[in-house]
């Protein structure tokens, strides 16, 4: 297991936010970090990354990283693209990733340009103006330049148009053959078609773990767990990169506590709205 966490404690502002976090990542490709809103899910990300104080141990590369301080884990090789993105918005694309280069790793340009090639045309662009998804772009390419051993993305397609979140989950994809990534995301569809295994918390505490495949698939538990109902739609998002579809319905529906589920990633094909 690349990353380890066992009975991580936060408590913040008096509230007892995390209460004994436990799980592992999977040396290759994606675990997701699931949830309704306001269950923990943020604070996790940060309690690995050293951003909020924390008890418990946490062991990366079976090495433990829970006393060292963020840029000490940083420099282990974690990369993270927070939840909202935070890139500078005065500063030009180019300069938001060289500000991400860290010393005694190797910059992996040829790599982030070939994922974004977007990234390489629009250099000189300041990135408080480019849309979303390319902001999304820029703190996905940060993650990806340095000598990352695991990424953590938190939520990359919350408020993206839907033709904006197949292109993030693209380069998810793609990142994710190269980099083992533990994802924190809220639309199924992306998670069923990235993830292996997953995670899911509730106030604070792991209650499900196991094959993303089988929570999705189990709609019950689902509806207990993450708040949506019957598991709908029946094709694959549009993936270009993806495998062939295994030929089980897709769910295709976005979480949002206390509102009805909604559609996202509809097939192209079906797509009446399309940009
Ligand atoms: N600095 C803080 N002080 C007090 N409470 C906090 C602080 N940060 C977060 N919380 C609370 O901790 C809980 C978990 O927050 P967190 O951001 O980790 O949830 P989340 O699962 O990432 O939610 P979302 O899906 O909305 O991103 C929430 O109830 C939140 O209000
Ligand atoms: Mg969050």
């Amino acid at each position: 297991m690349i990353l380890e966490l066992d009975d991580v404690r936060v408590t913040l502002g008096g509230s007892h936010i995390l209460q004994g976090v436990s799980f592992t990542v999977a040396p290759t490709g994606v675990t997701a970090l699931l949830g309704r809103n306001g269950v923990g899910k943020t604070t996790t990300v940060k309690a690995i990354l050293g951003l909020v104080p924390r008890t418990g141990t946490i062991a990366f590369g079976g090495a433990p990283v829970h006393r060292l301080r963020t840029h000490e884990i940083v420099r282990r090789g974690i990369g993270y693209a927070p939840e909202d993105r935070c890139v500078f918005a005065k500063l030009t694309v180019t300069e938001n990733l060289a500000l991400a280069e860290r010393r005694g790793s190797d910059h992996a340009y040829d790599l982030v340009y070939e994922l974004f090639p977007e990234l390489k045309t629009r250099g000189a662009q300041e990135a408080g103006t480019l849309s979303g998804g390319q902001q999304q772009m820029v703190a996905i390419a940060r993650t990806l330049l340095n000598d990352n051993r695991l990424i953590v993305v938190d939520e990359p397609t919350k408020g993206l148009a839907p033709k904006v979140v197949t292109e993030v989950a693209e380069v998810l994809e793609r990142a994710a053959e190269r980099v083992p990534m533990l994802l924190v995301e809220q639309n199924l569809a992306l998670v069923r078609r990235l993830s292996g295994d997953c995670v899911v918390l509730a106030a604070g505490q792991v209650v499900h773990r196991g094959p993303v495949r089988e929570l999705l698939a189990d709609a019950a538990l689902t509806q207990e767990l993450l708040g949506v109902g019957q598991a709908r739609g029946e094709n694959a998002p549009p993936l270009s990169h993806s495998a062939p579809s295994r030929g089980t319905t897709h769910p295709q529906l976005i979480v949002k506590d206390g509102q009805p589920p909604k559609e996202v990633s509809q097939p192209e094909s079906t797509r009446s709205d399309a940009p």
